[in-house]
């Protein structure tokens, strides 16, 4: 549990930090935070419980929690030049490039915020900030897409039904019960690639809006938070085809081919990946009680089964990850495909924050700065055009 990771080739990977987060047992499938199991938070806490958990690794007594907050919904305006660069973008931009710009951008109406060693109290306020300010782009940046009208902050509805009542007008408890615990399953996760961008931008003593954007940007690819966009469009390829997702396996398995079957294998997680096992369990009750027959439910179903049993994947130790089911519920809660990965984002932040400020914190933290194995040309001399 030091997180040094010593590697097959004797190598330590200097890339590994130590850390107090979140710890993740990928032979096992165990993920907590601050020691807390995931399925209790899940099952017990709320986003912004555990999102003080993370950055101040301690459960918020009812006070903490309550002042916490009111704190976060206070962030419940945007700069008024800031929304209108949001409302400049075309209808078509996808969400990831709007939200990684405008978080950036913030550091042009915060620029009080640039300093390089921000105090305590400037992290404490960064925090809330960003958790509030996000979820308002996030919410802006989709009512622009739809040519809406955006709808305000409303300080006495919870984060996630605030969220939900921002994007759509209106907020079902349930429905916004079930965003929250899939907010708490995406918050953290140990040296993922956008959390370890984040702490290589951090490390420079850049600007936590920077830091931040970087994170967003990393977590856009298709083999990280970009996945869960790509599991819908890959399980509507397989219905559009006709449902068989036997067709889906063979191409995955395919070696001259890169398609790979997104929202499966991980890097870390040699098993189930636990997150995918309490959203699997959550899009059976979020259906159900939106009365959502979803034909790709079922199709994802028979997907993880068909995989489970194939010899290919069970050799390769390929498990659902927790972008298998995740998109199935963000799309019967009406939110856009496009939108998903922008979703993990609302999720990650107080992970990608907690990480930062631990970082920030440690006075024996340096630049980041990894070395190579040089692969090039060894010590030659220049020759004039004449000779080449
Ligand atoms: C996230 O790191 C984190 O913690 C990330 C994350 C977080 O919370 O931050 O958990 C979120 O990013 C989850 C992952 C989402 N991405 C996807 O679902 C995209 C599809 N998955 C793959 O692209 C892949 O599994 C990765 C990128 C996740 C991991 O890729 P690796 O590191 O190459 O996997 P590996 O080394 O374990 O691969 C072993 C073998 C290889 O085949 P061989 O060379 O042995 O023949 O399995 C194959 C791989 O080609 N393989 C797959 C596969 N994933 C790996 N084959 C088909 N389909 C797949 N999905």
């Amino acid at each position: 549990e030091t997180g040094f990771i010593t590697l097959d080739n004797g190598f330590v990977n200097t890339g590994s930090c130590t850390s107090a987060v979140t710890f993740l047992n990928g032979e096992k499938g165990i993920l907590r935070y601050r020691g807390y199991p995931i399925e209790q938070l899940a099952e017990k806490s709320n986003f912004l419980e555990v999102s003080w958990l993370l950055y101040y690794g301690e459960l918020p007594t009812k006070a903490q929690l309550e002042n916490f907050e009111k704190k976060v919904a206070s962030f419940n305006k945007l700069p008024e030049g800031l929304e209108t660069i949001i409302s400049t973008f075309p209808k078509t931009a996808h969400p990831m490039g709007v939200l990684s710009s405008a978080t950036a951008a913030l550091s042009a109406y915060y620029q009080d915020h640039l300093g390089p060693n921000p105090t305590d109290n400037d992290k404490e306020e960064l925090f809330a900030q960003l958790l509030g300010q996000v979820k308002l782009i996030v919410a802006r940046s989709y009512r622009n897409s739809q040519g809406l009208d955006p709808i305000e902050s409303d300080s006495s509805l919870s984060y996630s039904k605030d969220f939900l009542n921002m994007m759509f007008g209106e907020a079902d408890d349930e429905v916004a019960k079930a965003l929250d615990v899939l907010l708490i399953l995406h918050a953290d996760h140990e040296q993922n690639c956008s959390a370890s961008t984040v702490r290589v931008v951090g490390s420079s003593h850049a600007n936590i809006f920077a830091t931040i954007s970087g994170g967003i940007d990393a977590l856009w690819g298709q083999l990280h938070g970009g996945a869960n966009q790509a599991v819908l469009e890959m399980l509507e390829e397989i219905k559009n085809a006709g449902g068989d997702a036997e067709k889906a396996l063979e191409k995955a398995k395919d070696k001259e081919d890169p398609f790979k079957l997104m929202g499966f294998g991980h890097r870390v997680y040699k098993n189930f990946d636990p997150r995918a096992k309490i959203i699997k369990v959550q899009c059976d009750k979020v259906l159900e009680k939106l009365n959502v027959n979803d034909p790709l439910l079922t199709i994802a179903k028979g997907l993880e089964k068909q995989a489970l049993e194939d010899e290919y994947f069970v050799k390769r130790k390929l498990y659902p990850n927790v972008d298998f089911y995740s998109g199935i519920i963000y799309k019967a809660l009406g939110i856009p495909t496009n939108m998903f990965t922008a979703m993990f984002v609302l999720g990650r932040l107080p992970g990608w924050m907690s990480q930062w400020k631990e970082l920030r914190e440690d006075p024996a933290a340096k630049i980041c700065r990894p070395r190579q194995i040089y692969t090039g040309a060894t010590e030659r001399n220049y020759k004039d055009l004449g000779e080449r």
